[in-house]
């Protein structure tokens, strides 16, 4: 199992914040934001990983992550010239990938979670967890019948038809990358992850688990502030245990 994580983007709405820097390096109480889903994946075993980021700070991220060796990893780098979609890392990183399955985690999107189980027991298809959230309308909804099981995934509707957001881990078979090629973008320009998903659903191949865990998507100031406040109250939290 392949990993990537996503760190591409503008974040023009973390302004001026990212007039400096990309927002995946911005802190997250003690840790450049980047290090929570390098961690995650780490946890999940997944060691191999290339990070796709955008042209503008590409030298900050190899200055702070170089080679993956001080991780346990082994980092690899591609440059996303436009913010293209999600979907675009499965092109971006074709050769990467190879024949391999693949995990992909947003850089901006932060866990407090072991996925090993289910990145270890993934068989093919496609595996995306849904959480239920205040603010759908942001995400990716799932829409499901009586039984919990997936009919449709849209992308941050208007009326949402559940309050099911799909977080930012995805682990899809090695598929992925033949279906992201054929991919048109959408209305608003973007090569959609969730229609990468909805091939899968229409397959009958695609898996949604329902996530309880933390999970934030720290792109607006709202989300980054409430988990900077959370991992600054774990990080307390851990220090007293260590002192009993
Ligand atoms: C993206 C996806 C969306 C998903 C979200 C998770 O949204 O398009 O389906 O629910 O990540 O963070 P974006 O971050 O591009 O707004």
């Amino acid at each position: 199992m392949k990993g990537i994580i996503l760190a591409g983007g503008r974040a023009t709405r973390l302004r001026p914040l990212t007039k400096i820097t990309s927002k995946q390096l911005l802190p997250v109480y003690n840790k450049p934001m980047i290090y929570y889903p390098i961690d995650t994946l780490i946890k999940a075993g997944i060691t191999d990983i290339l990070i796709i980021i955008a042209p503008d700070y590409a030298g900050q991220f190899l200055n702070l992550l170089g080679s993956g060796v001080e991780f346990g990893a082994r980092f690899t780098y591609e440059i996303q010239e436009e913010p293209k979609g999600l979907a675009d890392a499965f092109r971006i990183g074709k050769n990467f990938i190879g024949n391999d399955d693949v995990t992909m985690i947003l850089g901006d999107n932060i866990f407090d979670e072991d996925f090993s189980k289910k990145v270890s027991s993934f068989k093919g298809g496609a595996t995306v967890y849904a959480k239920q959230v205040t603010d759908p309308e942001r995400f990716g909804v799932v829409e499901f019948d009586q039984n919990m099981t997936a009919l449709s995934i849209e992308e941050k509707p208007k009326i949402p038809k559940s309050n099911y957001a799909v977080v930012g881990l995805y682990t899809y078979d090695n598929r992925v990358v033949k279906y992201a090629e054929n991919l048109q973008p959408s209305a608003r320009g973007e090569i959609e992850i969730t229609d990468l998903n909805n091939i899968y659903l229409k397959n009958g191949e695609l898996t949604v688990n329902i996530f309880k865990g933390l999970w934030e998507d720290a792109g607006t100031f709202d989300s980054l502030l409430r988990v900077q406040n959370i991992m600054a109250q774990k990080h307390q939290e851990s220090l007293k245990e260590l002192q009993k």
